[in-house]
Parts: structure tokens; C-alpha cells; sequence
């Protein structure tokens, strides 16, 4: 018997990784991993780090509570973004203190890791709803690794910019009241939302936080970006420059355009954004805006998407746009296909950013593609 064991245990152990060869991207197809399991890295984002990429998403579970966070955000690492190796859950679940924050069995989603080169620590912030409250508590969460795969120790949860007003907002509505009985969607209740309704409602406890991504602008500074108010406003804060904390600088963007899942991306000196609109699990249609700057504003430009099922983004949600790394203008727009019956089963939607002839980006639709299209 012993011997059974130990003969199994040093199969495992030796067990060789599948041999890895994909040549190109296969949107809504399997992705295996360096183990042969499709990765399972949902909602996530890619950051890269001394030669190699990082993906870092939800790892989700079978069945239909697989939303829930049960184990924690899983991390895979590539060279060349086609073959991936498993590398382990970065930020583990609180499967021991019901008291957490992130115990087991609350809502964590979209992950977003940076590196401070200022203090050497990789830093996640992620979407974060408390067990057993639905989407109520609209916090991002932070956590802090040494190393770029973690372990990431969990920091603190919060609703963001608590008692600061957005830049852009304007000193004669920050004394604005509005009667409790608004009829929502009325023409009366579109406009105090506009003018801050909500805004208000939650300055002194912080504002909510749900859909998120982070970037890193090329000055260093970090953002982070997430929808707000309900979800019909997004926020865009600067973060500290350890990135660890929101410095209360904050801008409004689209305020009751009802924008989700933002990616955001520089090209040729202009800020562009993608989002979606909100519909839960299902899909819609992508938006496009654009910027001179991150704190800018922002406009709404058109729908990126071009050809069949564009206005349900190809049956996808953004997560993330990844600068594809020693190539000029090269960017893909990273989405997901949510499979909410069993979201282990969810699906990655990787497209390479075109540009139309006025240099506005655009997503069409591949069954396949490789690198090479960016060799243009
Ligand atoms: C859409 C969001 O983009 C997802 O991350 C998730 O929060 C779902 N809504 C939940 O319905």
C-alpha cells in the first residue's frame, strides 16, 4: 500500500505538463492551460512583468452559484500570450474567518494587478461584495504581494472617496436637495442624478464601487476606474502613489450613462475606453469614449464593434485592453463570454484593436487569429 503511494505520488509530482503549442487566438474556444484544463481566470486583467505576462481573473466554479468566490483569484503566467501556465491562486478566499471581508462565499470579481516600482509590491484591487448582501455593498477590495504570482495578502475593503467631491463637479449642486419620492427613470429623477443625487446620498460613507479596471498612465500615476451611483456613473480616482489608497481626486464620467466592465487604452495621444452597457450576465452593446487625459472629459464616440452581432459585442463584456509588449499599437481587447448557468465554463474574447482610416479603434469579429496582424 505504501509503496502504491508513493509510486502515485512521484507520478503526480513528475506528471510532465501537456506540451503546449498554440499558434493562435481562438475567441469563445477552450483555452487550455499548461495542465489541459481551460484557464479559469474570468473577469480578469494581464500585467507584465520582467519578460513574461501575468493574467490574473475570478476562478470560477461549476454550477449555478459559481459566481460566488470560493476560492479566490487565480494567476496564470506567458511568454507569448497563447500558452499559458498555471501558476496558482494569487489571493486566496477567507475559507476559516466568517468575519472577513473575503470569506468564502462572497462576491469577488474583475481583479486588477499593478507594480509599484517605488516600493517593489504588486497590488490587486478588485470588485467586492460582503457575503450574503447581493451587490449592496459596492466595495473595491485591496490586497499586496512581494511577488508578482503572491501570495497577496487582503488589505482592506472600501467605498471610495468618502466625503470628497469630484473634480468635475459643480460648487452650485453640492448644496442641491431632492423630495425622497422621485419616480426612477422619471425625467425629474434622470436630472438629480445627473446633478448628483447619489453622489450625495453616499459622501459621507464612501462611494460604491462595482465594475472595475486600474491604470497605470505613463507618468506613473495610477487610476482606478469603476462604475458608481448605481451603476449609471463611472468614477475615475487617482491613486496614491504607492497605489495602496485613493488620494480623493476623482472625476465623474457619463453621468447616467449607465456605463459597466471599463477597459481603457492610450493610442496616437488620446485616452480611449471601452465599456458596455448594463444587463447583468447578458451581453449588449460596447461603447467607446474618448479623452485627452485619464481625468479629462470624456466623450461618448460610437459603438467599436463592426459586422455580425456587434451590438452584443460579439456575445461578450470587456475586462481589459493589453499593450501587446515590443509591438507599436498593438492592443487587444480582452472580454468575457459569461456562461451564468455554470461560469466555470465562461468563454474569453480576445480581439485585436483595429483602426478605421480616422485612427478610431474597432472590433471585428475573428475566428481565428495570431500576432502577426499587428505586423502591419
Ligand atoms: C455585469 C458585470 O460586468 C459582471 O462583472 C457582474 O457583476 C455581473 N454584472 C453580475 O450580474
Amino acid at each position: 500500500m505504501k509503496n502504491l503511494l508513493l509510486t502515485l505520488f512521484s507520478v503526480l509530482i513528475f506528471l510532465p505538463a501537456i506540451a503546449q503549442n498554440q499558434k493562435s487566438f481562438q475567441p469563445g474556444e477552450l483555452w487550455p492551460d499548461n495542465k489541459g484544463i481551460h484557464i479559469n481566470a474570468h473577469g480578469g486583467g494581464i500585467m507584465f512583468y520582467e519578460g513574461k505576462y501575468y493574467w490574473f481573473g475570478e476562478h470560477k466554479i461549476e454550477g449555478k452559484m459559481g459566481n460566488r468566490a470560493m476560492v479566490g483569484v487565480h494567476c496564470y503566467s506567458s511568454g507569448d500570450l497563447l500558452n499559458w501556465t498555471e501558476e496558482g491562486i494569487a489571493l486566496e478566499v477567507d475559507k476559516d474567518n466568517p468575519d472577513s471581508d473575503i470569506t468564502q462565499g462572497c462576491i469577488l470579481e474583475r481583479p486588477k494587478v499593478i507594480y509599484n516600482a517605488k516600493t517593489g509590491k504588486f497590488v490587486m484591487w478588485f470588485h467586492l461584495e460582503l457575503k450574503g448582501m447581493g451587490y449592496a455593498a459596492a466595495r473595491t477590495g485591496l490586497a499586496v504581494a512581494d511577488k508578482v504570482t503572491g501570495p497577496f495578502t487582503f488589505v482592506r475593503s472600501l467605498n471610495p472617496n468618502a466625503g470628497e467631491w469630484p473634480l468635475n463637479f459643480a460648487d452650485e449642486l453640492k448644496g442641491k436637495n431632492w423630495p425622497d419620492d422621485l419616480k426612477p427613470w422619471s425625467d425629474e429623477w434622470v436630472q438629480a442624478v445627473k446633478d448628483g443625487m447619489l453622489l450625495k446620498r453616499d459622501f459621507q460613507k464612501g462611494q460604491m464601487a462595482r465594475d472595475m479596471t486600474l491604470y497605470v498612465d505613463k507618468d506613473g500615476k495610477a487610476y482606478h476606474i469603476h462604475a458608481s451611483e448605481e451603476n449609471l456613473t463611472l468614477h475615475i480616482s487617482e491613486l496614491t502613489d504607492d497605489y495602496l489608497g485613493f488620494t480623493g481626486n476623482y472625476i465623474r464620467v457619463q453621468p447616467t450613462g449607465h456605463n459597466e466592465a471599463p477597459s481603457i487604452f492610450e493610442y496616437n495621444g488620446k485616452y480611449y475606453m471601452i465599456t458596455s452597457g448594463c444587463t447583468g450576465w447578458a451581453p449588449n452593446a460596447a461603447r467607446l469614449l474618448v479623452s485627452d487625459s485619464v481625468m479629462g472629459e470624456w466623450e461618448y464616440v460610437n459603438n467599436p464593434c463592426v459586422g455580425e452581432d456587434r451590438d452584443l459585442t460579439f456575445h461578450s463584456q470587456s475586462t481589459y485592453i493589453l499593450p501587446v509588449e515590443g509591438k507599436t499599437d498593438a492592443f487587444i481587447f480582452m472580454a468575457d463570454r459569461w456562461q451564468p448557468q455554470n461560469p466555470i465554463d465562461g468563454r474569453y474574447i480576445w480581439l485585436p484593436i483595429q483602426f478605421d482610416d480616422k485612427g478610431l479603434p474597432v472590433l471585428e469579429w475573428m475566428d481565428s487569429w495570431s500576432m502577426e496582424i499587428f505586423d502591419r
